[in-house]
């Protein structure tokens, strides 16, 4: 059976004979007229202004496979596949293979629950490469087991998905305690939880960090899914929650040679309402600058973040050792250290971040190739 058309003013029906209706406004048609593509790039290379914004068609027929739209006596027609139509009809978000729900995990998940994946499958093949950035863009969080003893072996790794995403700190970093630190990471003392670089205009999306040594005493690490803590807070102070996403924080940082500053709300909802950033770093909090007024709700809104996610329902603890690698969603999971006393044993991991729309793109280029 053939689908239906109904001719309206502004627009075009579709009805399928499974029921699916399409209503295709007639300034979009023309606007989505595949010829209107550029043959090689894909880029639309169709000019919108060269039309009118109320234009008609002059004709509108149904083929078996394709419905063709004339919209001037004489030139050639629009031609649209009708499975492709129905499947781009307007009100359909094209398919997309990263949207990947986000598994909240609490403190039962522990240690021993995160995904781990070995180096060599994301290195050597596309399946295991696949598997790993699904796993870890879920969770959030996964463990790269087997790495060579190098600080390239970690850049590898993350050089599978994209480009490395270069900060203040450089293009990589070494998490060592170091003399005359510019950051409290560089020093032996416990960091609380907190997402990395929230001064940054875009704090950076996944962070790797290669352990290629931890035997000092203590220096384990620490990490809360902020999507679950947010969630729960939603559920338990809808006031605390609104006010944690809507009211912006001064962040700053500044040494030197850098003042980079930006503002942000600790948590970020998407379209569809749902909780997809934290942005929680007391160290790099500026002086809070909010109406005296605002002052008190903040504080008690923020305070209690800040205690959920320090709380035993929430954190997960474990001890990297050489050779493991641990990759998070540096916009959702906050992480955190242990103090580590150096006077016992070296410690030091080398980091790097890539940006959660080149972790996307690679899930959708690998999502390609499967059959
Ligand atoms: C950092 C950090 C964690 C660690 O460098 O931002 O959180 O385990 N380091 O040293
Ligand atoms: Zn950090």
């Amino acid at each position: 059976m053939q689908p239906t058309l109904t001719t309206g003013a502004e627009s075009l029906e579709i009805r399928w004979p499974d029921g699916t209706v399409g209503d295709l406004p007639y300034i979009w048609l023309r606007d989505t007229d595949p010829s209107g593509f550029h043959p090689q790039t894909g880029e639309r290379a169709f000019e919108l202004t060269s039309v009118p914004l109320d234009l008609v068609p002059s004709q509108v027929e149904m083929k078996p496979d394709a419905l063709l739209v004339t919209w001037k006596e004489g030139d050639r027609p629009s031609r649209f596949d009708l499975a492709w139509i129905k499947a781009h009809r307007p009100g359909q978000p094209r398919h997309d293979p990263a949207d990947l729900a986000p598994v909240a995990w609490r403190a039962e998940l522990g240690g021993d629950g995160v995904p781990r994946h070995d180096a060599a499958g994301i290195l050597t093949s596309e399946a295991g490469l696949a598997e790993w950035l699904a796993d870890t863009k879920r969770y959030g969080l996964s463990i790269v087991t087997g790495l060579a003893d190098s600080t390239d072996a970690g850049m590898q790794v993350a050089r599978r998905v994209g480009f490395l995403r270069e900060t203040n700190f450089g293009l990589t970093f070494e998490v060592v305690s170091k003399p005359d630190p510019n950051n409290l990471a560089y020093t032996s003392d416990a960091l609380p939880l907190h997402t990395d670089l929230t001064n940054q205009e875009l704090p950076p999306g996944y962070q790797f960090l290669h352990c290629l040594a931890n035997e000092a005493e203590g220096g384990g690490s620490t990490f809360c899914d902020g999507v679950a803590v947010a969630e729960d807070l939603r559920a338990r102070d809808p006031e605390a929650f609104e006010v944690l996403s809507t009211v912006t924080v001064p962040f700053r940082f500044h040494d030197a040679n850098t003042d980079i500053r930006s503002r942000k709300t600790v948590i970020t909802l998407n379209t569809r309402g749902e909780v997809s950033e934290i942005c929680f770093n007391a160290h790099l909090a500026d002086i809070l600058d909010l109406e005296p007024a605002r002052m008190m709700s903040f504080y008690r809104a923020y305070r209690l973040f800040m205690e959920m996610s320090r709380s035993a329902d929430y954190g997960i603890a474990l001890k990297l050792s050489g050779g493991e690698m641990v990759v998070f969603d540096n916009r959702r999971v906050l992480h955190g250290r242990q103090a580590f006393d150096p006077s016992t044993g070296f410690r030091h991991l080398h980091g790097c971040y890539v940006d959660r729309g080149e972790w996307d793109s690679r899930i959708r280029v690998l999502d390609r190739s499967r059959v």
